[in-house]
């Protein structure tokens, strides 16, 4: 596959001039007082197959469940459209993540709770995913399965390619994983079942006032 142009060679970036933001009419607060939650960005973060996609989807049901508008970002499905162009190097996965933290950050403001499922290895990536919005919009969810755990998963036979050879810069192989520091939440989700660690999410989201209580 041909190396990827690098960001600014796609998009021009820095380029926009003669433009100002539109104050819109129906704002945030507005949205969060007809739909009776706030919206937020839960940001699970995690190997490939620790399990971030199957929590991020669990949550995204129970919320669903109770009438609350969610949407979930997820990365093999973002990666077959808005970044199709994109591959896996450090650069790549940068502007992949700049990408959904800005798409994240407009489902924010539509008053939305959006779950995004990436493997976002990069600490600083996250940070600057986490800079865009307040504080208190953004919770960081590691999904923290072992290495281990996630290899002998396996679920889409990506690991044995990656020890094989067969595909370069493989996240837990042979390009890092940067574990958060202090996430707002660290689910093992090696060992914990998938009920429990939905209830773990919810339970966050009702403490910090986002949604309603049970
Ligand atoms: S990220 O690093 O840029 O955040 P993203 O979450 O979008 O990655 O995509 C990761 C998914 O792409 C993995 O779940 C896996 O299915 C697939 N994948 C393919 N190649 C790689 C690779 N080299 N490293 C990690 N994941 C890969």
């Amino acid at each position: 596959m041909p190396a990827s142009p690098t960001y600014g060679e796609l998009t021009n970036q820095g380029a926009s001039t003669n433009i100002a933001w539109h104050q819109a009419s129906v704002d945030r607060s507005g949205r969060a007082e007809q739909r009776g939650h706030r919206s937020a960005i839960l940001w699970f973060t995690g190997l490939s197959g620790s399990g971030k996609s199957t929590l991020a989807n669990a949550v995204n049901a129970a919320l669903f469940e109770r009438g609350l508008a969610t949407y979930v970002l997820d990365g093999d499905n973002v990666r077959h459209g808005l970044c199709k162009d994109l591959g896996f190097s450090d650069a790549d996965r940068e502007e992949n993540i700049r990408r959904i933290g800005e798409v994240a950050k407009l489902f924010l403001d539509a008053g939305v709770i959006v779950l995004t499922a990436f493997v976002s290895p990069f600490r600083a990536d996250r940070d600057k995913a986490r800079a865009l919005v307040e504080s208190g919009d953004f919770l960081e969810i590691h999904c923290a399965a072992d290495l281990e755990v996630c290899e002998s998963r396996d679920p889409k036979g990506l690991y044995a390619k990656a020890r094989a050879g067969q595909i370069k810069e493989f996240t837990g192989i042979s390009s890092p994983y940067e574990a958060p520091d202090s996430p707002e939440m660290a689910i093992d989700t090696g060992s914990q079942d998938l009920a429990a660690s939905v209830d773990v999410v919810i339970k966050a989201l009702q403490d910090r006032g986002v949604i309603p209580p049970a």
